[in-house]
């Protein structure tokens, strides 16, 4: 086994974001590599080496034109990247297509009687709905029908949907695709208010919903978030007109909300009147929009990424391919939730475009205990498994053995959203894996569309903890602040930016242009008025290292934003709601490491004069964020503190106390208005026998420097 290359020297670092290796390597060491299986390598769809020299910087942007042609095109396109006005890419330029049809009715002539979606219920006692092909299409067709006739919807306008993993879900999300509707999924767990705001900003006029589902062996009624979701996208500004709620038990409302007569309908009953209809799906142009997905940024306004319908297709499809090595003939389950972009691109998109058996599960993973993945995998024969490192690391702990228990056997593994330790991995390799499945850790985000770095699974060594080389066709570079490279082995942490475009990057921020820009593409753009694509990398405002060997490892987040549990949290957002309790008077949100989520939100709060600290406040803080973001924004701890650590300039040093939450080095205070109150808010938090200091996390050494 080939050892890493890469051997940390320890020199010492004085500013915050030239880290040694070596430091790094205090938590976290540099690893081996290890290989996947000749079983692996002899069935996999990328193990040609002359396949991935055509992806080389020479052959941009033409070698996308391989990931385009996986799918059924009206009319071809007559250029692959048109970049004459950045950073506005289009790719496949004069090409037309339908998702929906590359999804569902290409795969008829062969493979209509195979499963299409399996849905697994969270009760166990309910048993798993196979839905085939055919029977997809047919149900995608009806639902097409109903939202062109009955709801008045058509290509272009958008439409919003709050809807837990249920297979309805993805069949909305075709059904919108057939008509070229820009679809613009909540997720489940956001809050009627944060879903209102959404539609708002996206302009909806409808809004789907499901009355209710299972839990963690609850029954969540979720209707009752539709009636608060409509009350505060119509305080916006933008009416809805109708509420679409498909009933989780067909024929039997679960919700004590109430149906608001002329607004709210029950889709089993409306799709009556459009059984056995088909719809034709309607051509698109590849520029056409496909969905939105609003994800948090540095403000409190979450941003709505728009996708494209070419390129976003083609760019899942051919990573769903070569990366997860997705076969028709592949059980593939990947645990993430429809609502977030992971079960866009690699629930829905990408593995439908290939015509795989797509496992649907509606609950989380270690209901009843944490045995249940492993008997879903063993019952279904789930030979492909994706998941995050908050679900590996909570099913270890509550499970370590559990795996071994079941006869089931993964070829490939995903994981995604968040950095993963080296000993989780292992665990995930040898105990769930069973030593026998590779492994893909993939880096990317809402933004990206697909996978920016992961090794290819039959080519290159996995190595624990590191995302690996840049996924084909992306071409990325680690700056520092002053826009000087880190080169590969310096052991200096920047950075990480992609320097060209890729199909599946975003088109741009719904109603924003201008934020999309500054965003993204402003930071290392030396001349805006370039037409260059060289002159607009990517900025992805995360941290990253890269060794001699060309395998990135993603440190985190360096903007407000935290990743809690693979999500993204705006901590903006949650100090916005904060304030709009009467009583306080400043809120600042920090994250603090958690041993299962990552990272999770810590709430630091001032009261107004007068005011005095009570448990009240903290529970109204907390209802206050559940109600205005949702369950997952919900903070781990609440302090109530005398005052804020500011500058002279009165700004809040969120950074000193996210030292303060994390047991770390505030650094330099001795600048600030007030120094004294470090002290103060440190005994408060950590007590009079704080325990000695750490070395941190780079995620949260940084966190609020760009604020
Ligand atoms: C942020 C994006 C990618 C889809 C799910 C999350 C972090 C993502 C990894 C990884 C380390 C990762 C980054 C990124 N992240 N994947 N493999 N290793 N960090 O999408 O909600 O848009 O979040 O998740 O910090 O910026 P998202």
């Amino acid at each position: 086994m080939a050892k890493a290359r890469q051997k940390s020297k320890a020199k010492p670092s004085s500013t915050k974001n030239k880290l040694t290796e070596s430091q790094i390597a205090v938590h976290w060491k540099e690893e081996e590599y290890l290989r996947p299986s000749k079983k692996f390598i002899a069935q996999a769809n990328l193990a040609d080496p002359a396949f991935v020299k055509k992806f080389d910087e020479k052959h941009f942007p033409e070698c996308f034109d391989l990931y385009a042609s996986l799918l059924d095109w009206d009319k071809p396109w007559r250029k692959t990247l048109d970049s004459s006005n950045p950073p506005f890419w289009k790719w496949f330029v004069g090409g037309k297509l339908n998702a929906c049809y590359n999804c569902v009715d290409r795969h008829l002539a062969k493979y209509k009687n195979k499963a299409a979606l399996i849905f697994v219920p969270e009760p166990e006692s309910e048993p798993a709905a196979v839905i085939t092909y055919q029977e997809l299409y047919k149900r995608v067709n009806e639902v097409a029908a109903m939202l062109r006739d009955f709801a008045g919807l058509k290509t272009g306008d958008r439409v919003t949907i709050h809807m837990p993993m249920i297979p309805e879900l993805p069949i909305t999300m075709l059904a919108c695709a057939r008509l070229g509707i820009v679809h613009s999924v909540v997720f489940g767990g956001f809050s009627g208010e944060a879903c209102g705001l959404r539609a708002a900003d996206s302009g909806s006029r409808v809004l789907i919903y499901a009355d209710g589902y299972h839990r963690n062996g609850k029954w969540v009624d979720h209707k009752a978030s539709a009636d608060i979701a409509v009350h505060t996208a119509t305080k916006e500004g933008q009416p809805i007109e109708k509420v679409l709620i498909w009933q989780r038990y067909p024929g039997r409302f679960t919700s004590d909300a109430p149906v608001v007569a002329n607004r709210d309908f029950f889709v089993n009953d409306v799709l009556k009147n459009y059984r056995g209809q088909t719809v034709e799906p309607v051509s698109q142009d590849a520029e056409a929009p496909l969905f939105l997905m609003y994800t948090s940024g540095t403000t409190g306004k979450p941003k709505g990424c728009q996708h494209r319908t070419g390129g976003y297709l083609a760019y899942v499809t051919g990573t769903a391919k070569y990366y997860q090595d997705i076969h028709p003939e592949d059980v593939y389950w990947c645990m993430a939730d429809i609502g977030w972009i992971t079960g866009h691109s690699y629930i829905v998109y990408g593995p439908m475009a290939l015509g795989a058996t797509s496992v649907l599960y509606e609950g989380v993973p270690q209901y009843p205990d944490a045995g249940r993945p492993w008997r879903i995998a063993e019952r279904l024969d789930v030979n492909i498994f994706h998941t995050s490192p908050t679900a590996i690391r909570m099913l270890r702990k509550a499970g370590f053995h559990e795996p071994k228990i079941y006869n089931y056997h993964f070829k490939h593994m995903t994981t995604v959203g968040e950095p993963i330790e080296p000993e989780v991995w292992k665990w995930y390799y040898e105990v769930v894996g069973k030593s026998q499945a590779v492994i893909v850790d993939t880096w990317w985000q809402t933004e990206t569309g697909g996978f920016l770095c992961t090794t290819k699974p039959a080519l290159d060594p996995m190595k624990p903890g590191s995302a690996g080389p840049a996924a084909l066709g992306i071409y990325p570079v680690i700056w520092d602040e002053e826009g000087k490279e880190v080169k590969a082995g310096s052991g200096h942490a920047g950075n990480i930016c992609i320097r060209n475009p890729w199909p599946g990057i975003m088109q741009t921020i719904w109603g924003d242009p201008q934020r999309f820009v500054t965003q993204y593409y402003k930071k290392y753009n030396k001349n805006p008025k370039s037409k260059n694509w060289r002159d607009w990398p990517y900025y992805a405002a995360d941290g990253a290292m890269l060794p001699a060997d060309g395998y990135y490892r993603i440190l985190g987040r360096v903007d407000d934003v935290i990743n809690v549990a693979g999500h993204r949290l705006g901590t903006k957002e949650v100090e916005s709601a904060c304030l709009t309790i009467g009583e306080i008077a400043e809120a600042a949100v920090v994250p603090a490491v958690d041993e299962v989520k990552g990272r999770v939100p810590v709430v630091y709060i001032s009261l107004k004069p007068g005011v005095p600290s009570t448990k009240a406040i903290q529970d109204k803080v907390i209802s206050t964020i559940e109600t205005m973001i949702g369950k997952i924004a919900r903070p781990k701890t609440i302090h109530i503190v005398p005052d804020m650590p500011k500058t002279r300039s009165g700004k809040i040093m969120r950074r000193v106390l996210a030292a303060i939450s994390n047991h770390m080095d505030t650094g330099d205070i001795t600048t600030l208005a007030n120094p004294d109150i470090v002290e103060q808010i440190r005994e408060l938090v950590q007590g009079r026998n704080a325990t000695p200091l750490k070395e941190g996390p780079e995620d949260i050494k940084r966190f609020g420097e760009e604020a």
